[in-house]
């Protein structure tokens, strides 16, 4: 696959480098590429540093991992190109205050509906994935979509790179994976992740 990865820091720049390393085509981005040399260099010819919109142009499947800050701007200019494009969001907005609140990834998807989005790679700390990257048992990556192609992609990444995929539900379901719900921050192999998946959701419906 050819992946566009906005927002190459922390998240964003280890998720490319082992999508790279699975042999997929990455373009990282940032807004200044020539910054990301040193990325690009531990990519094994796999990798190039774009703009955000060439990057979006160039891919198959974009990895979204921005500071949720900057999450609007970075759509905005990735404009035209996102159209019918899959899209997956790892970020993490800010804690929810108390009461209903839409989730990030429908937040998302309001800014950005032309593009097809899913959740997924959001819950954990880019050293924990590190650690626990390819052990038995496997590590699960929860998947958030109501976007069938969406759904296949983020399966298809979470398992190259060495997780399991659990599909947890819809964008409403993404609110379970960000700041302030259960599934945060929450270390689960896939094994246990059909019955924290249902301690989740049973919590946050009580
Ligand atoms: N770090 C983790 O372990 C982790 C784990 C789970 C989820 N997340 C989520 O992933 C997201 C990124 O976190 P991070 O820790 O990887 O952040 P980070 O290290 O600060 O990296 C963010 C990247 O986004 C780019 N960026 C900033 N503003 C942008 C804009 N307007 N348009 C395009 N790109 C922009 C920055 O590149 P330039 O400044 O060069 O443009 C930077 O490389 C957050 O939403 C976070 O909640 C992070």
């Amino acid at each position: 696959m050819q992946i566009g990865v906005v927002g190459a820091g922390r998240l964003g720049g280890t998720l490319a480098e082992w999508c790279a390393e699975s042999g997929h085509d990455v373009a990282v981005t940032s807004r200044h590429p020539e910054r990301l040399t040193p990325v690009v260099d531990h990519m094994g010819g796999h990798g190039i540093a774009m703009h955000v919109p060439d990057a979006v142009t160039f891919a198959d499947v974009v990895l979204f991992a921005p500071p949720w800050e900057s999450a609007r701007e970075a759509l905005d200019m990735a404009g035209g190109a996102l159209t019918g494009k899959i899209v997956i969001d790892a970020t993490n907005p800010p804690t929810p205050p108390a009461g209903g609140r839409m989730s990030g990834l429908e937040t998302l998807i309001e800014w950005a509906p032309e593009a097809h989005w899913a959740k997924a790679f959001n819950t954990l700390p880019a050293d924990v994935l590190t650690r626990r990257r390819g052990h038995d048992p496997l590590l699960a990556e929860f998947v958030c979509t109501e976007h069938r192609d969406a759904r296949r992609a983020a399966t298809t990444i979470i398992r190259d790179l060495g997780f399991a995929p659990f599909y947890a539900g819809g964008p409403e379901t993404a609110r379970l994976t960000e700041p302030g719900g259960p599934l945060q921050l929450t270390e689960v192999d896939v094994f246990h992740a059909k019955d924290t998946l249902a301690d989740a959701m049973a919590g946050y419906s009580a």
